[in-house]
């Protein structure tokens, strides 16, 4: 019997998901380039409807046709003439193939690289899939979000085993079409934006409440409570469960052993780059990048530490006081964060015409990725009811939690600033909200700086938009 499904990379991810996909009742074929791990990982799963493929010709032939490949192995390009790892297994492959073959990349790959591969693949007659694949090793095993784009044809093909192998909501799957081309693996960058963004978050009400003198056992039943209330997440449950584990050797926090050095492999800043690009302020999500570079520089902090004044923390009061307002700063910085990353989904769908759906991809996210999380189901509803929103904040749901959370929001991030401590996102998101909502901005004053300088024109209040003055301004000198 020829396999249903094959997979190329066996690292952790490549494994789980074949796991997955075989308990769903397929049978699949695997092939590592290294032949060992191949043979090792099979011999460790008997009985299951695994084939063990040593050359990629054998792969190959062990599937059924169309043949369904998928691909986990890491991609690195971003430029135009960048080539990585994937692209030489799509080499390798394309001799080997038929028409209407599927290759479909699992990685974390630059959306513009999956549109170069995309229009490489169907000039070959074969048929591509860029597909975002979220929640790391635990969820490619039991139940992934997956982020799939690439022609609908294809995804229709690919539908049983995706639907079956993703996690489930309601019973709902969490996956769906994303769009043509490059749209999934750009709606995975969003998503890893939107992940950046409330790890952030969560680390800055963390360090507020170590600053207050919080024990971590304390902040830990903090953020288990959160996670039997409204802002249920899997990352405020992980952190929650982080912040009770012990070293085994010292029998100390290991949170509080760990270097306070952020790593990232680029997703985010990926993020950020677009959204400059596409002129969309997504400054929480910025911020969260912002805040793991500064982190890196871990050697320069210390030093300036030494050099650089600031106020002595001094925060008292009652504690579960401080944690309810706390509270609400992190939701109201979580809606900004997502409203930010939306809008910027929504502005490039727009552009680039591929007809996305926020309200389902809010849908998906709610089972199997990083940022599940209960609130997606009041972002589903948002759009559900309102599919032209034009921003997450201004829904009802949204628009009344923003406006009763805000009093302690804004106490929190004067506390934070008072006592010195850094709250880039807790206040990015902040300064969006007040931004966004104000009906008036000092613009006028920035637009005459550049007639001024520039003679570049304004236009003014009491004349028709769309007409431009320039005033003679007197000369400077010196
Ligand atoms: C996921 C994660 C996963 C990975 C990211 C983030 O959705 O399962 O986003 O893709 O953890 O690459 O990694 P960095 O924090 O290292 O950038």
């Amino acid at each position: 019997k020829k396999s249903d499904f094959g997979l190329i990379g066996l690292a952790v991810m490549g494994q789980n998901l074949v796991l997955n996909v075989e308990s769903r009742g397929f049978q699949v074929s695997v092939y590592n380039r290294t032949t060992s791990v191949t043979d090792e990982f099979v011999a460790k799963h008997p009985g299951k409807a695994l084939v063990a493929a040593h050359t990629l010709e054998e792969f190959v032939q062990s599937l059924a046709t169309p043949r369904k490949i998928h691909i986990m192995v890491k991609s690195t390009a971003v430029k135009d003439t960048d080539r990585d790892a994937v692209d030489a297994v799509i080499e390798q492959l394309i001799p080997l193939l038929d028409q209407g073959d599927i290759v479909i990349d699992g990685g974390n790959s630059f959306y513009q690289t999956t549109e170069r591969r995309d229009t490489y693949l169907a000039e070959k007659g074969l048929r591509f899939i860029g597909a975002g694949v979220s929640g790391g090793e635990e969820g490619a095993r039991k139940g992934p979000s997956i982020m799939p784009g690439g022609p609908a044809s294809t995804w229709e093909v690919m539908k049983p085993i995706f639907e079956s192998i993703a996690a489930k909501v309601d019973g709902e799957p969490c996956v769906i079409h994303i769009g043509p081309g490059g749209a999934g693996h750009y709606v995975k960058m969003i998503h890893n934006g939107i992940e950046y963004g409330d790890m952030q978050l969560i680390c800055e009400a963390y360090n507020i409440f170590k600053a207050a003198g919080f024990t971590t056992d304390e902040m830990a039943k903090v953020f288990n409570d959160w996670n039997e209330g409204d802002m249920q997440s899997y990352l405020i449950q992980i952190t929650g469960k982080a912040l009770e584990q012990k070293d085994a050797e010292t029998g100390k926090s290991i949170v509080e052993l760990i270097v306070d050095k952020a790593g990232q492999k680029g997703t985010g800043q990926w993020t950020l780059l677009n959204a400059a690009e596409n002129a969309v302020v997504i400054s929480t999500i910025n911020a969260a990048v912002e805040a793991r570079i500064l982190s890196s520089k871990k050697k320069a902090r210390v030093a300036a530490s030494k050099e650089l004044t600031g106020p002595t923390v001094n925060i008292t009061g009652d504690k579960a006081e401080l944690v309810k307002k706390v509270h609400d700063a992190l939701y109201a910085s979580k809606v900004i964060s997502y409203a930010q990353g939306l809008d910027l989904i929504k502005t490039t769908g727009e552009s680039k015409k591929w007809n996305l759906d926020l309200g389902r991809i809010a849908a998906i996210w709610r089972g199997g990725c990083i940022i599940r999380a209960r609130f997606l189901n009041k972002i589903t509803e948002a759009y559900r009811e309102n599919a032209e929103l034009s921003n997450l904040m201004l829904a009802p749901f949204f628009k009344d939690l923003l406006s009763k959370t805000q009093q302690n929001w804004r106490e929190v991030v004067s506390l934070a600033t008072l006592n010195g401590i850094p709250v880039p996102a807790f206040s990015a998101s902040l300064g969006y909200y007040d931004s966004y909502r104000a009906e008036r901005l000092p613009a006028n004053l920035l637009q005459a700086q550049r007639d001024f300088f520039g003679a570049h024109t304004y236009e003014r209040t009491d004349k028709p938009e769309g007409q431009f003055f320039h005033t003679e301004w007197p000369e400077v000198i010196g």
